[in-house]
């Protein structure tokens, strides 16, 4: 695995039990295959093909994700099929009828949100669901207050994001965004997870996210989004602290299915 995405990797780890819970909910299809896009390391899609013992097609455009991800699943007993599909979810088609889709922390990256899921609409049988969980900020919540040079950093992501298309704050346009491609909503659910974190569990998380901000450091810098100094001041600040903290996280889920006519 590349050293910049060990932090994808410890995200699908650490967010695994909610993620199956919720997983174990999902309504069921029609006979029929699934996508789930953007599936990177492919958990969920392993996930999905072991509940429905279905075709699932785990489209991503990173090729060296997908190889992994082949390689970890052939570990985990699993019934179904999942098919380690590069393509970009802009565009790419099964050769088959898909009664079932899910995008799982990708929306948030997408330059065209509402593109991708009119092209998801275009391929998605009559009827059909699409599952879709993604990140809203507004819900994250950190006690005590974390430095102000640290708050600089995490802002800078936040717009290092944007000027690549993204948006952080997804999860409160998802509603709309799905109407408007042709979905209606069953269910609009946030989950947001709250803990008491321990001084060592927060060093920890503190590596995690230095691996995925050092992966940036350079973009940032050079995106004029920081100055050397405002990056060395506020991951100084942040790997100083110490003691407990409260923190929350907060994720739209969204059940969602196709409208008739659309
Ligand atoms: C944060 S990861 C998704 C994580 C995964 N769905 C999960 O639940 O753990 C976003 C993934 O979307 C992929 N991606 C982003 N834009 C894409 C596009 N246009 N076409 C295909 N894959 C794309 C990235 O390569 C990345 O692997």
């Amino acid at each position: 695995m590349p050293p910049d995405d060990r932090w994808l990797f410890y995200q699908t780890a650490l967010t695994g039990a909610s993620r199956r819970a919720w997983v174990d909910r999902w309504p069921a299809t029609a006979p029929g295959a699934w996508v789930d896009w953007g599936a990177a390391y492919g958990a969920l899609s392993v996930e999905v093909a072991q509940q429905r013992g279905c075709a699932v097609y785990a489209v991503d455009w990173a090729p060296a994700r997908l190889d992994a991800a082949a390689r970890w699943s052939g570990r985990v007993p699993h019934r179904g099929l999942v098919l380690w599909t590069a393509g970009d979810v802009m565009a790419y088609r099964p050769p088959e009828p898909v009664v079932g889709m899910s995008a799982r922390f990708l929306l948030q990256h997408l330059p065209d949100p509402a593109g991708a899921l009119a092209h998801w609409a275009s391929v998605l049988a009559q009827g059909g669901c699409l599952m879709v969980e993604d990140v809203d900020d507004g819900w994250t919540v950190e006690h005590p207050e974390p430095p102000a040079a640290w708050t600089t950093v995490v802002r800078a992501l936040g717009e290092l994001q944007r000027t690549r298309g993204g948006d952080r704050h997804i999860g409160r346009r998802l509603p709309q965004l799905l109407t408007e491609a042709g979905f209606a909503l069953t269910s609009t659910d946030v989950a947001i997870e709250g803990a008491w974190v321990s001084p060592e569990a927060f060093a920890l998380s503190r590596r995690m996210e230095r691996l995925r901000l050092d992966g940036e450091r350079d973009a940032l810098l050079s995106g004029g989004h920081l100055t050397a100094g405002e990056w060395e001041a506020g991951v100084a600040a942040r790997a100083a602290a110490s003691g407990s903290v409260f923190m929350t996280a907060g994720t739209l889920r969204i059940e969602a299915h196709k409208r008739a006519g659309a």
